[in-house]
């Protein structure tokens, strides 16, 4: 079936989709995305994205290019056009095309993209066999917190991973502490059960997925805390997993090749990854 893709209000052929070359955010990065997953044709958590992308937009001064309200509108045609059931829809807004000039350009209307991909139904039980993790160092700005399109470290670090044989790399900032994954955020549950992962700051993009777990994990009185914590930390854990949009709620087999648990998904995972798919599951099938 043919794609289509959403160009600032044109509805085009996927294969024929495109923005102007002197499109800020082809020049300098100069956006923001979002990704959200589609389950049985609806968004998943679209408060906590929308929220997430007006957060972005503010900390850069980029304005709506459509109210919010025409944003969904849109997101919904893009789902319908596309006939998508269960996928991924890719968001992004620029602050738009201008002559190529570092500082903003005064008269400017951002862009807005969106595009879809298909994947095999969305909620399915935990992977049993844990995925590798490599950590390398986190040589990112200070502003981890914005879903900038800037992700040059994050893809230099993931292709170091696929190259290592790895699912995902662990990004370890100047003090020894895990930040987040190139594209997840990470968790472990320590020796005594208690489940960690960063607090949110600049340092990490607070998840939509890890927002979710946390909130799933006290409403099901589970002990965690938000905080650093060290590879060696990490290493020592009883079992370890990613979050994200993309990946669920993914076990950890090892990280640099250190076993973690028994290498397939420790029992307060697979709690957490049964939460989650009956969070979507909810919203998926709410009328
Ligand atoms: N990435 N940290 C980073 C650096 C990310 O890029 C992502 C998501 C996450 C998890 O965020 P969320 O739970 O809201 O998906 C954490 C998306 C999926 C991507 O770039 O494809």
């Amino acid at each position: 079936m043919t794609r289509t893709a959403y160009v600032n209000g044109r509805y085009l052929h996927h294969g024929e989709a495109a923005v102007h070359v002197e499109d800020r955010g082809y020049q300098f990065a100069d956006g923001v995305y979002e990704v959200l997953a589609i389950h049985q044709g609806r968004p998943m958590d679209l408060q906590g994205h929308m929220e997430r992308l007006g957060r972005s937009l503010g900390e850069l001064g980029i304005s709506w290019p459509v109210s919010k309200r025409a944003l969904s509108v849109v997101m919904n045609e893009v789902i319908r056009k596309n006939r998508l059931k269960e996928g991924f829809l890719y968001l992004q807004i620029t602050r738009g095309v201008a002559p190529r000039n570092h500082a903003f350009p005064k008269d400017c209307d951002p862009s807005l993209v969106m595009t879809v991909w298909r994947r095999r139904p969305l909620v399915s039980p935990i992977d049993e066999i844990g995925v590798e993790v490599i950590t390398i160092p986190d040589i990112r700005w200070r502003r981890c917190d914005i879903k900038s399109v800037s992700l040059l470290p994050n893809v230099l670090g993931k292709q170091q991973a696929v190259e290592a044989g790895a699912y995902e790399a662990w990004m370890v900032d100047s003090d020894g502490y895990v930040t987040e994954g190139t594209s997840s955020n990470a968790w472990i549950v320590t020796p005594s059960n208690q489940l960690i992962t960063r607090d949110a700051s600049r340092a990490i993009l607070n998840g939509i997925t890890r927002l979710a777990v946390l909130g799933l994990a006290q409403a099901n009185s589970m002990d965690f805390v938000e905080r650093a914590f060290t590879v060696e930390e990490a290493k020592g854990a009883k079992e370890a997993f990613v979050t994200s949009t993309t990946s669920l709620v993914k076990p950890v087999a090892s990280i640099d090749g250190t076993k973690i648990g028994d290498g397939g998904a420790g029992p307060l995972s697979a709690k957490i990854a049964a939460f989650y798919a009956q969070h979507l599951e909810g919203q998926g099938s709410a009328a």
